[in-house]
């Protein structure tokens, strides 16, 4: 106890260390930021008179549908449109395409036979401040990751965060390291000062062998706890073997990263513009991709701001996800047509009864209403598509004991609602009391 100057020296050693270390990592981290932070300053940078973050509300808004900056959609590429075309032409163009053309102008008829004879919409609603915000919007210098993006690309692009991470992964583990090192020197040195100064430091623990020897003198003791030991075991096991078959919780990898938090939640697309075979018939079905394209032939890159909750992979990843639905499909996002080349995509089936047992959705959708959530969770916030229930008959039988039938508005079960209800004495009919218990509904 004499030494404890010593104790103090060595802590304040470790402690300006770990914070020399720390304050280290961190400004190397913010050296970081602070080296790509100017890069985006001068993407951003607008490059004609307009108003180009205006612009680009205006163009999400309103052209967006049908034109992309450095890709052909259903309208040509509008990056650089201003040095392509006069601002006059433009405004007329933009203002009333249909009289421009009507007009006779060579340009207009030219673009306008060169796609098609698509006519492109009216927007006399657009001010003339309005245009040249667009018009800056498309004179930005393309971004220089924003090439085509191909697999690779994008991949690389992807990684980029990770990088970043494994830095900061790779500097907390040196820290624990020199920590770890550290206390083994702190623990010597106490040893070395313990032992100049004379203190035995006592290692052995009291021995427990008279305690054992007691307990197994007393059989009372010894029974007691041999019926507890296999009691609990066998309740562990009962648990175990009861999980067996059950895939709770199951989330396979899809083919094609498809996340139902975007489509169904943060785009509130109908789980039944999907699955619309829920309502009428025994299975639910997955789309077919024909559904999907009726959506992304237009929607070939994907938007969401990296900073909304819903997103959690980055835009490259996404894309690069919406890119293998167009190679399953054989979709040329940039000839805007069918290759004809198609490979079709595997999904791996999730939910799946045993094949004795009839469980039918249009019954459960439809007929008794019960909402898709109920038995698949919140569906609209899965990223990745998982079981949510257990699928076993314990499941299926307790709602049918808690749950009632509808009968408002279905006169099939007007009559059997009066009688059975006759029969149990109550208002209102459990699933469980209209039938919903007997072995063959279920079973086959
Ligand atoms: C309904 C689809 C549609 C919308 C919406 C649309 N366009 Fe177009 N746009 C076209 C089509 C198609 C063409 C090609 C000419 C044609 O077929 O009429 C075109 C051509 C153009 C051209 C001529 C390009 C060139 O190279 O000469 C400009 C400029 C243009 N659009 C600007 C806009 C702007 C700005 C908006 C939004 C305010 C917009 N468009 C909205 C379909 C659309
Ligand atoms: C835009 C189309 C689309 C919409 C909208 C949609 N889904 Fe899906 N759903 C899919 C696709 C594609 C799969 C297969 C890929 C997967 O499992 O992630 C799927 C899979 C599922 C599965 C698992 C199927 C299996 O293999 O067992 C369930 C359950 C499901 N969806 C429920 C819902 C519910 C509930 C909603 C509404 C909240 C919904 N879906 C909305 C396209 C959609
Ligand atoms: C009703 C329109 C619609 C339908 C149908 C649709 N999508 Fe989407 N999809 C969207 C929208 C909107 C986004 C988000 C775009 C954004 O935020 O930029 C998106 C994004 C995506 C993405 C990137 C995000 C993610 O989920 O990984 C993929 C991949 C995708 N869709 C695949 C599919 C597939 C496969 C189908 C068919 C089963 C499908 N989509 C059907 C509208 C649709
Ligand atoms: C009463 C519970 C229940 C409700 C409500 C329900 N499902 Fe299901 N769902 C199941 C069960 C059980 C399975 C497994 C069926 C099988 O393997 O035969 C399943 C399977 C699925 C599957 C994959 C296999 C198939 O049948 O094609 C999809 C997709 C699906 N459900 C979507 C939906 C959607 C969308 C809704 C809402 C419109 C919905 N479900 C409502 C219980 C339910
Ligand atoms: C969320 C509650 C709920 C769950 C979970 C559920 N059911 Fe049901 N089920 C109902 C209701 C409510 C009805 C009554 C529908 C009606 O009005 O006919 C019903 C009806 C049925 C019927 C028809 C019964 C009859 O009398 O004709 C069958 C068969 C059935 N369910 C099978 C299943 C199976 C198999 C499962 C499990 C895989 C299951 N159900 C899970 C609520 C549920
Ligand atoms: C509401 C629907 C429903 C009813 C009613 C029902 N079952 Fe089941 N049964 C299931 C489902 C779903 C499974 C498969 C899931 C599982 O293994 O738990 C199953 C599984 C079984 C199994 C396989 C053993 C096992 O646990 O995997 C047997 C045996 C069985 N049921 C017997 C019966 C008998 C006997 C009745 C009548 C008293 C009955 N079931 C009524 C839905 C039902």
């Amino acid at each position: 106890m004499k030494k404890v100057g010593n104790h103090k020296s060595i802590f304040k050693v470790v402690t300006l260390s770990l914070s020399l270390l720390l304050s280290v990592s961190f400004s190397s981290f913010a050296q970081d930021q602070a080296a790509t932070a100017p890069v985006a300053d001068a993407a951003a940078a607008p490059a004609a008179a307009g108003d180009a973050a205006a612009g680009k509300a205006l163009f999400n808004a309103n052209c967006a549908a049908c034109h992309k900056l450095d890709a052909k959609m259903t309208g040509p590429a509008l990056r650089g449109v201003a040095e392509r075309r006069d601002r006059a032409w433009l405004g007329k163009w933009i203002r009333d395409s249909k009289g421009l053309i009507a007009s006779g102008d060579a340009d207009a008829v030219k673009i306008f036979e060169e796609f098609n004879k698509v006519a492109m919409t009216a927007f006399p609603q657009l001010s003339d401040a309005d245009i040249d915000n667009i018009l800056a919007y498309t004179s930005e210098p393309a971004p220089v990751p924003e090439k085509p993006a191909t697999g690779s690309n994008s991949a690389e692009a992807g990684t980029g965060g990770g990088l970043s991470n494994n830095l900061i992964l790779g500097l907390l583990a040196g820290i624990l390291a020199v920590l770890v090192g550290m206390l083994f020197m702190v623990n010597n040195a106490l040893g070395k000062i313990s032992k100049a100064n004379g203190i035995e430091v006592d290692s052995k623990t009291p021995s427990l062998m008279p305690l054992w020897r007691a307990f197994a003198k007393n059989q009372f003791l010894v029974l007691v706890s041999v019926i507890l030991l296999m009691l609990t075991s066998a309740y562990f096991i009962y648990g175990y073997l009861m999980q067996v078959g059950v895939d709770k919780d199951y989330a396979p990898i899809q083919p094609i990263h498809y996340s139902h938090k975007i489509h169904a939640g943060d785009n509130g697309i109908d789980c039944k513009y999907c699955h619309s075979a829920a309502r009428v018939s025994k299975n639910a079905g997955i789309p077919s991709l024909n559904v999907c394209m009726n959506c992304h032939k237009n929607i070939s890159e994907f938007q969401g701001d990296k900073d909304s909750a819903y997103v959690e992979y980055t835009k490259e990843f996404y894309t690069a996800e919406i890119q293998k639905l167009y190679d399953a499909v054989g979709w040329d996002k940039n000839a805007q047509k069918y290759t004809g080349k198609t490979k079709p995509v595997k999904w791996v089936r999730i939910h799946n009864l045993q094949d004795f047992v009839y469980f039918n959705h249009s019954q459960h959708v439809s007929v008794a209403g019960v909402e898709c959530q109920t038995c698949h969770g919140p569906v609209e916030t899965f990223e990745i598509m998982k079981q949510h229930s257990p699928l076993t008959m314990g499941w299926c039988v307790n709602c049918h004991r808690e749950t009632n039938v509808k009968v408002e508005g279905n006169a099939y079960y007007e009559k059997i609602h009066a009688e059975l209800s006759k029969k149990y004495g109550v208002d209102k009919l459990t699933a469980a009391q209209m039938g919903g218990l007997e072995c063959g509904k279920c079973h086959y």
